[in-house]
């Protein structure tokens, strides 16, 4: 057998079923570069644009992401005309400042950097597909099933959002992940002002530009850590003080800082104290004891 070109695409398509397991494979290679890149930027360049062809390939990504039944239970507004963009841009501010009011605490962002978008892409969310997701025949199984089809649905609507910020990032742009335009008050606003539905729902908001400065990394917990060969490890349990010690001191620190490795901080023994092995070996529970 041997592996197919499709047309257009870049690099060996294989629908043989013959796996590339070489040590080297630069498919993997170039995805996981674009993968490893992708990242949540906040400042973007000012005064810039692109074609509405690069913002077509981007589009074509979230397309292809796959759902629950296939229900596909997305639209994508993209909005980049700069009138339509600056009135979308004072509904993030104002829901920016309900955030800074109504959740504190939370390590928010000022939203100003919106207005240097290239693009914003609004990802709509359409529950009523969920009908098609498994529905349970007993009253038990009914809550069971229809929790479980939350999962489907959100799921599936994560997956044209990743794909979205995955071409962004392949045609040389950056993005942020924005879940902002799904609070109530904020989609009623952005429903009048684009004009669908209010029963559908901006799950995700990706503002779209060029860096203004240099966001290459960010912490990530180690390989080994997140792995669990065959079972679940369970020295690799994440302790409610842990999840407590990450929400009180690590936080706003492990969002922003240019780095994947906490080991790499300057002040990494001050910041991490005794919590230092567990965010940087896979021995987060070493007594192995589950709750
Ligand atoms: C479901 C979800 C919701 C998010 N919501 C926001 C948000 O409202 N505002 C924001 O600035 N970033 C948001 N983010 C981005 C995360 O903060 C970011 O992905 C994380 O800190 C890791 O950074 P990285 O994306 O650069 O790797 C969200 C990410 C996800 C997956």
């Amino acid at each position: 057998m041997c592996p197919t070109r499709r047309a257009g695409s870049a690099g060996p398509f294989d629908i043989t079923g013959v796996a590339n397991v070489k040590p080297n494979n630069p498919d993997y290679d170039s995805f996981i570069d674009i993968i490893r890149k992708r990242r949540s930027v906040r400042r973007f360049d000012k005064g810039r644009s692109i074609s509405r062809e690069v913002l077509e390939r981007i589009a074509e990504a979230g397309r292809w992401a796959p759902s629950g039944a296939n229900v596909q239970p997305w639209d994508f507004i993209v909005v980049e005309d700069p009138e339509m963009r600056d009135r979308v841009v004072e509904v993030f501010l104002r829901q920016a400042d309900r955030l800074m009011k109504y959740a504190k605490g939370f390590p928010s962002v000022y939203k100003s950097y919106l207005n240097n978008t290239v693009a914003i892409f609004i990802v709509l969310g359409d529950r009523r597909w969920n009908i098609n997701f498994p529905h349970g025949v007993t009253p038990e199984s009914e809550a069971d099933y229809r929790q479980n089809n939350e999962n489907i649905f959100y799921c599936s609507i994560g997956a044209a959002i990743q794909n979205i910020q995955l071409a962004v990032t392949a045609n040389g742009l950056t993005s942020a992940w924005l879940s902002g335009g799904g609070e109530q008050q904020t989609n009623d606003e952005l429903s009048e002002l684009l004009g669908y539905p209010p029963f559908l729902r901006a799950y995700g908001t990706i503002p779209i530009g060029f860096p203004a400065k240099d966001v290459s990394s960010r912490y990530r917990r180690p390989l080994e850590q997140v792995i669990h060969w065959n079972r679940y490890e369970a020295e690799k349990f994440r302790t409610d003080e842990q999840v407590r010690f990450y929400l009180e001191s690590l936080r706003p620190f492990a969002m922003y800082r240019n780095k994947s490795e906490l080991g790499e901080w300057e002040d990494f023994e001050e910041r991490l104290g005794e919590w230092q092995e567990a965010f940087t070996t896979d021995r987060t529970n070493p007594s192995g004891k589950l709750p």
